[in-house]
């Protein structure tokens, strides 16, 4: 069994863990695993290495892609299309396991139509339909929780100010409204909703009272600089922006993403050692399950 893998898009926390449960299956059926550098770029490029399963093993609890990561999916477009199934031909003959977030899923759905694909949910973002969960997204939010409560010590050490903790998220609200949730935060501020200054304002300064004033913002709504200066004429308090930025991707990988990335890794590797084009779909109990890659009827 020759598989192939690659990592794409946003790096998340827990893609290693991905990895490393991949190469243990392949290793268990005695194949190999060839790892494509720097995502589709490396598999146009055929840019390759060998992943070795001890390799893999001691960077699964640490944050990054120890395989690299690109974007641009414009790489498969025309003779890019063509060069990804020549090296995927030669390096991954019985198939590919991609790890990222949409854009790595369309991509996936692209090279499914001439080669065999498992797809592996990862982002921080935490918005590939089909899959309650994305590796990445459970670190992320322990980042950022970790970020308030530090910002919760020094609110109590010095009163009058608020604070304004932006996350990244893109433009949809999911990791800011986990964030919330898990540091226990009433004040969100979202794609999703429209932004009111003085009710924000008016919320902070209730919160002062008797907790930190604290609001955690979506980098996709508008960024905490300008929120800040928004609020600041309605308040009593000095407002403060704190911007998580991309510090959050890189996230010590959460034991829950490692034991998921673990068994997604395991999971596509084993759907591609069946000869199936899949979709591994992860869910917050903390247990996988794979359908047919292209499967849109429940997205
Ligand atoms: O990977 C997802 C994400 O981190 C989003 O949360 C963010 O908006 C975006 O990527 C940032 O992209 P870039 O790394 O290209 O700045």
């Amino acid at each position: 069994m020759k598989l192939g893998i690659l990592t794409s898009g946003g790096d998340a926390p827990g893609m290693n863990a991905v990895i490393h449960g991949a190469s243990q299956v392949v290793r268990a059926a005695g194949g190999t695993l060839a790892g494509f550098k720097h995502g589709l770029q490396g598999i146009v490029d055929a840019d390759v290495c060998a992943v070795d399963v001890l390799a893999a093993e001691a960077e699964s609890s640490t944050a990054g892609t120890m395989l690299g990561t690109s974007r641009s999916q414009a790489l498969l477009d025309g003779a890019g299309f063509e060069r990804a199934l020549a090296a995927a031909s030669v390096d991954a003959p019985d198939g590919l396991i991609i790890v990222g977030g949409n854009g790595s899923l369309n991509a996936a759905h692209q090279l499914a139509t001439r080669m065999t694909v498992a797809f592996v949910p990862a982002t921080i973002d935490n918005d590939v339909p089909g899959s309650e969960q994305a590796i990445g997204f459970d670190s992320a939010v322990a980042y950022a929780v970790d970020a308030v409560e530090r910002l919760r010590v020094t609110a109590a050490a010095l009163p009058g100010r608020a604070f304004i903790v932006e996350t990244l998220g893109g433009d949809n609200g999911n990791l800011a409204r986990a964030v919330a949730a898990a540091a226990r935060i009433e004040l969100v501020v979202t794609p999703e909703e429209p932004i009111d200054p003085p009710k924000i304002a008016a919320g902070l300064d209730l919160a002062a009272r008797s907790d930190a004033a604290i609001v955690i913002l979506c980098e996709g709504a508008t960024n905490a600089v300008a929120l800040a200066q928004s609020i600041e004429p309605f308040s009593r308090l000095r407002v403060r922006p704190t911007i998580l930025g991309h510090a959050q991707r890189a996230a010590t990988p959460t034991e829950f993403d490692r034991t998921l990335g673990f068994l997604a890794g395991a999971a596509a590797a084993s759907e591609l050692a069946a000869g199936r084009s899949s979709f591994v779909g992860l869910h917050t109990d903390g247990t996988v399950h794979a359908e047919r890659l292209g499967n849109l009827a429940h997205r």
